[in-house]
């Protein structure tokens, strides 16, 4: 077989035509497997009628292996390649990168920014432990700054209080999808020679004054993990830049600093260490993904727009009920100036009018049947700052509205894919709930 019948030998060595493929040392997936993966895709949901189906489509499956090529190229191929271009055009960004999770394209954001021992790092007390997982790593130090209620996100009046001559980054996080007001952000980066990275996990597809969110900042980018927006079969990560100190290292950030799409003419040299922005040597991880995965990305990235609409008009709904009932505070609508991506539905109220906390109302939601997703909180309370060091109480005394906040006033909602049926009982639910805190029951 030559390599071009067979699909193709391996970009790693200058073949040519070659008479013993590489990728002979690696096990083909059959006609078999194909039908367990549509089986897995498509499980058996109890319909009348699968069961006779799955045979039809097994069928015509293992026909279709005997007359099909095999997919011989399965990680950072062509479909790779294809996410990332249509990801900077897309998005508005020099350089994309397509990675294995938005942690491992925070890792190489903050390794190419030179985040080393003692550096600081500004970020909103309330996010997820992969925002600050990477620096916590290599001995940095996290400076939480206070969330703006109405959004909380973080506030930039506060990052600006929180400005050290040992800051080196500011990383907004675009939490439930609303677009952080970033420009006050970018003029303090400016201001102070800061790295900016957007942690926009939930942010893909949202935007702030006309400019896609994760592409504002010198770094960002997005998680395609399962509860997200968009999938990449359960997993995926997409870093942006426009930033030419880093852009075309990263093929090497993403593995061991080598750089695929060329061809490596000798693995005793070509392996080199990535230079962060002060010039420093770096050594780069594996965080490659698959062809598939970026397959699953770009299949669901086509109908983006038309889910963030959905959300959109969910969260509207949302509004429209919750704003009937005093004590609840509902989510801050889209601006002209914002695009948010509704990736969960802000649930605010206020304990004084409840004549109660957000915890009781999150367990009376629970007794209903609603499903509130409470582990966006305050990142200084976790277990591991403790062990790391950090003064808990000390933070919590810098964050006001984030001890306020968390404790009494907010919690997630799910908008997607709700039925407007299970909506309208969600909306019902809440304000249900409210009333019964108000009587004191
Ligand atoms: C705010 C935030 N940042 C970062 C991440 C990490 O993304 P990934 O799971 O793709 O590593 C998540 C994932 O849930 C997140 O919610």
């Amino acid at each position: 077989m030559s390599e071009k019948e067979s699909g193709g030998g391996d970009f790693r060595y200058a073949v040519g035509e070659s008479k013993v493929p590489w990728h002979a040392v690696g096990e083909f997936y059959n006609g078999k497997d194909a039908v367990e993966m549509v089986k897995f895709l498509l499980p058996d949901a109890g319909n009348a009628g699968y069961q006779a189906q799955l045979e039809r489509t097994a069928n015509e499956i293992k026909a279709l292996a005997d007359v099909g090529g095999k997919a011989t190229k399965l990680t950072l191929g062509k479909k790779v390649q294809e996410a990332e271009e249509i990801s900077r055009k897309y998005f508005g960004a020099k350089y994309a990168c397509f990675l294995d999770n938005w942690t491992g394209g925070m890792e190489i954001g903050y390794k190419l920014a030179g985040i080393g021992p003692g550096d600081e790092i500004i970020m909103p007390a309330v996010t997820f432990i992969a925002t600050m997982a990477y620096p916590l790593n290599v001995g940095a130090k996290i400076v939480f700054a206070d969330i703006d209620p109405e959004t909380i996100n973080l506030d930039p009046a506060d990052v600006a209080r929180k400005i050290t001559p040992k800051t080196k980054m500011i990383v907004p996080v675009h939490l439930g999808g609303y677009p952080v007001d970033m420009d006050p952000i970018m003029e303090l980066a400016k201001k102070h020679n800061l790295i900016v990275m957007e942690d926009a996990a939930h942010g893909m597809g949202g935007a702030y004054k006309g400019k896609k969110l994760g592409a504002i900042g010198h770094f960002g980018g997005f998680s395609l993990h399962e509860v997200k927006n968009i999938t990449s079969l359960g997993e995926g990560g997409l870093l942006l830049t426009s930033e030419d100190f880093a852009g075309p290292q990263l093929p090497g950030a993403r593995f061991l600093g080598l750089d695929l799409s060329r061809k490596i003419k000798d693995w005793l040299y070509d392996i080199s260490p990535l230079t962060d922005r002060f010039g420093k040597p770096q050594v780069a991880l594996n965080h490659s993904a698959t062809e598939i995965q970026a397959l699953g990305m770009l299949l669901q990235m086509q109908r983006m727009d038309d889910i963030i609409a959905i959300r959109r008009k969910a969260a509207e709904y949302m509004n429209s009920v919750l704003s009937q009932e005093e004590g609840i505070l509902v989510e801050k609508a889209d601006t002209p100036e914002t695009y948010g991506t509704h990736h969960l539905y802000l649930l605010r109220i206020d304990p004084e009018i409840v004549g109660g906390n957000i915890q009781q109302l999150s367990r009376k939601l629970a007794e209903k049947g609603l499903t509130n997703i409470t582990h966006f909180g305050p990142m200084y309370r976790l277990k591991i700052m403790k062990d790391l060091g950090y003064d808990e109480e000390a933070i919590a005394a810098t964050c006001p509205n984030t001890e306020k906040m968390f404790y009494h006033s907010y919690t997630h909602l799910p908008l997607y894919p709700l039925t407007q049926e299970q909506l309208e009982y969600q909306a019902k639910a809440v304000v249900e709930a409210v009333r019964e805190m108000k009587a004191g029951k």
